[in-house]
């Protein structure tokens, strides 16, 4: 049985990037239906729709939901992000952000593979605060961070489970030392946490320090957990130091499975070279192969094919990653190697 797929092409070169992905699954033999949803930055500049809660409800029949990049320079700033990627990853319970980095070894370093995991439904993103005075001189502007012990220990559980299929490492990066509220909260769950996996072994980085680590010595990590917002600038600079934002691929997971995933590539839509067949699209396709894996790895209907078919686009991937060339070319690159 074909998995149900919904695909946002969304905005940029999102459209461009996400027809490389299903061109290559296709080429890997992987049969999808995918259902199209016409939403992102254009879309509300045409009608001011951003994600309708009818859209949410048919979403939660499909098996996941891959997305090229949605946003507009037009549109003002929060009303994409909010309404549609917050929106999903919160309504869709998407608490897991997993974002993977590898760089091969070369004549320049060691290379490096880990995986950061970033907490996805709390913290400063909950949208919790508010503004008072709005436009006096008095305005008074508050944004809170959100860290509820259900949150936290289900984003630092899923960093142990993943750090056991690993390399066994895991490392907290947060910045207990100033926020010492949900510092304290992390750290206490991480440690509690830790004791159940005795084969794990385990570090903790300020967040300010795992960024000059993640430049000067990324071969230390083997999976980092985080919360909301450093992950968020963690991985940006995992991307800059793992070959550039053009390979740096996304999972936003609800491990239970109580809802779809969403896959994307962590770039945004360029408008700065889209409609030009320019756009690198690994990033795009790496993250079909996650959303290939994952589906496979579903306990309740494994399918160890599209668990293989999900490797041998990552290693098609990876023999490509140094090519340059049109988002076609490259697309149709990986696509023959399979
Ligand atoms: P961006 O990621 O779209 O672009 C940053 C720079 O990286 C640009 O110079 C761009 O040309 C380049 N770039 C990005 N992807 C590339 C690729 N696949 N191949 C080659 N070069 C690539 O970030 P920016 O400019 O800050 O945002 C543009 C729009 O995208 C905004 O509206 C923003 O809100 C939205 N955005 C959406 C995201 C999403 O859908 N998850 C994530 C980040 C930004
Ligand atoms: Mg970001």
């Amino acid at each position: 049985m074909a998995y149900r797929i919904g695909v946002v092409g969304g905005d940029g070169i999102g459209p461009e990037v996400v027809a490389e992905g299903l061109k290559v699954m296709s080429a890997a033999g992987v049969e999808l239906e995918t259902v199209d949803y016409d939403l992102g930055g254009a879309r509300y500049l045409r009608d001011q729709t951003v994600l309708p809660d009818s859209v949410l409800e048919e979403w939660r029949s499909l098996d996941a939901i891959y997305v090229g990049a949605v946003g507009d320079p037009a549109v003002p700033p929060g009303v994409i992000e909010r309404g549609l990627l917050l929106k999903m990853r919160f309504e869709l319970d998407l608490y897991i952000n997993l974002r993977p980095f590898k760089l091969d070894a070369s004549d320049d370093g060691p290379g490096h593979d880990f995986v950061v995991i970033r907490e996805n439904t709390e913290g400063t993103y909950a949208g919790e605060g508010g503004l008072l005075r709005k436009g006096t001189p008095y305005e008074v502007a508050t944004q809170g961070s959100v860290n509820t012990r259900m949150g936290v220990e289900r984003a630092v559980r899923y960093g142990f489970e993943l750090a056991a299929t690993r390399n066994s490492h895991l490392t907290l990066a947060h910045k207990t030392n100033v926020l010492n509220f949900s510092g304290d909260l992390w750290q206490r769950t991480f440690n509690e946490v830790a004791e159940e996996h005795p084969n794990i072994e385990t570090a903790y980085n300020h967040v300010d320090a795992a960024c000059i680590y993640f430049v000067q010595d990324p071969q230390r990590y083997d999976v980092v957990v985080t919360d909301n917002l450093f992950g968020d600038i963690l991985t940006d600079l995992g991307g800059a130091v793992s070959g550039g934002i053009g390979l740096a691929s996304s999972a936003n997971l609800n491990p239970d499975r109580t809802a779809p995933s969403m896959f994307e590539p962590v770039h945004g839509s360029a408008p700065d070279i889209a409609g030009q067949n320019k756009a690198n699209p690994i990033a795009a396709i790496l993250s079909a192969a996650m959303m290939l894996e994952f589906l496979g790895a579903d306990a309740s209907a494994p399918n160890a094919e599209v668990v293989e078919a999900g490797a041998r686009i990552r290693s098609a991937c990876d023999a490509c990653t140094d090519m340059t060339g049109s988002t076609t070319e490259i697309g149709d690159a990986v696509a023959a190697k399979l």
